[in-house]
């Protein structure tokens, strides 16, 4: 079963790298994309790609035929009748997902897994057009996903026990690093990341610091790879700014995720980031990126705030059963490339000392934001760590 021939619904950025993934460990993929440009410049992109592991001696010619050979392409549906999986990566919208899977579940086996590789719709929405939903399934790869190590597997309540289990077995089989999630917005990633742009952007709105001296903080005193405003110019504002905006809508306007003004002004803007040239900073080529202020209490202030939200969130997702502690670590080194897992970090720290910063900054703002999760405050008054 698990060789088996594999569908994918979308030739987009996502879509032609899990095909990708998929092709080189030995799985017959068919690719399928409504837009034929599409499907062509997926085709043109795995030659360059395989073409440039050939000659970097990851791949020998015979591998690079046989593998191309394994992908087929086509723009109907009916070419999804033999697969054991397929999985969807088109727009992200509930209205196209639900059209498109009643009519995938018209095309294929009854056996076949029916997955989505969406970021932030609900699992159990995209699956209740299905008449047999116990083969809906979430396996959310990151971006680009032939690099990125890290899919979260999302059983929704329909979703079988013989459905996760197959389809973890597969991606594992992918050498990919799995970590089953709860069916709530954001997932793990998506929702534990939040504070990492939000309480960034918080700062600067407070005039407490700029752009290069909060990144600054992240990267030189937190070990981060890249700072917050560095990151989000790298995502696209207008794509992070939306991730904000559906997961503060989806958590029922939880002020934990309330989106920035600063944000939303500059994708208004189109102060998109890398993308358009300008974004917090100015890439125009000969511009010269400003310098930080490093001042070491500062930046050490700013590192404190950002992470005891962000460990605030991790016990949020341990402390609503979202996930294990050892999957939202590995979440968070996997998937955003933190450089130490949130709750063994929190142990680290120590779970007192993020307990006073957050009853600190709850009673300095009297915002809801700010309060600390019942589970840290219950370990910590009976003294216990997580690890
Ligand atoms: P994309 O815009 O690059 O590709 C989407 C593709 O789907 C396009 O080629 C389009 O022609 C095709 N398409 C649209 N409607 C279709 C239909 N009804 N039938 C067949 N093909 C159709 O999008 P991208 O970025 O690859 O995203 C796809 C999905 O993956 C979305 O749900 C997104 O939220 C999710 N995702 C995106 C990530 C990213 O960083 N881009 C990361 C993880 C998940």
């Amino acid at each position: 079963m698990n060789k088996a021939k594999i569908g994918i619904l979308g030739a987009g950025t996502m879509g032609s790298g899990i095909a990708q993934v998929a092709a080189q460990a030995g799985h017959r993929v068919v690719l399928v994309d409504l837009n034929e440009v599409a499907l062509e410049t997926a085709k043109n992109s795995f030659q360059t790609i395989f073409s440039r592991m050939v000659e970097k001696g990851r791949m020998t010619n015979q591998q690079l035929i046989e593998t191309s050979n394994r992908i087929s392409y086509a723009s109907n549906f009916e070419a999804f009748s033999n697969c054991g999986i397929v999985i969807e990566a088109i727009v992200e919208s509930i209205a196209i997902k639900h059209s498109v899977f009643s009519e995938l579940e018209a095309v294929v086996s009854e056996e076949c897994v029916l997955a989505s590789n969406t970021s932030s719709l609900s699992i159990a929405s995209i699956g209740s057009v299905l008449k047999h939903s116990k083969r809906v399934i979430g396996i959310h790869f990151f971006n680009p996903a032939p690099l990125m190590p890290l899919v979260e597997i999302i059983p929704s309540v329909q979703t079988s026990q013989e459905t996760l289990n197959f389809s973890k077995a597969l991606i594992d089989s992918w050498g990919k690093i799995t970590v089953l999630t709860k069916d709530t917005p954001g997932f793990i990633v998506n929702r534990v990341a939040r504070p990492f742009y939000g309480e960034a952007l918080r700062i600067y709105e407070e005039g407490i610091a700029d752009f290069a001296t909060i990144d600054w903080a992240m990267t030189s005193i937190g070990g981060f790879k890249m700072g917050p405003f560095t990151l989000m110019d790298y995502i696209g504002n207008d794509i992070n700014y939306a991730v904000t905006e559906s997961v503060f809508t989806s958590f029922y306007y939880d002020p934990r995720f309330k989106p920035s003004f600063t944000q939303k002004r500059h994708t208004e803007a189109g102060f998109f980031g890398r993308k358009s040239g300008r974004g917090y900073y100015d890439y125009t080529e000969g511009v010269v990126l400003p310098n930080a202020i490093e001042d070491p209490v500062l930046g050490k202030q700013i590192f404190d705030r950002i992470i005891t939200m962000l460990i605030n969130e991790a016990f949020d997702a341990l402390f609503l059963n979202v996930a294990t502690k050892e999957d939202i670590d590995l979440a968070m080194t996997k998937g955003v490339n933190y450089p130490k897992g949130l709750l063994l970090w929190a142990d680290e720290i120590g779970l007192d000392v993020v307990l006073t910063k957050l009853e600190s900054l709850f009673s300095e703002y009297g915002e809801d934001r700010y309060r600390p999760n019942p589970l840290l405050k219950k370990m910590v008054k009976e003294k216990l760590s997580l690890f």
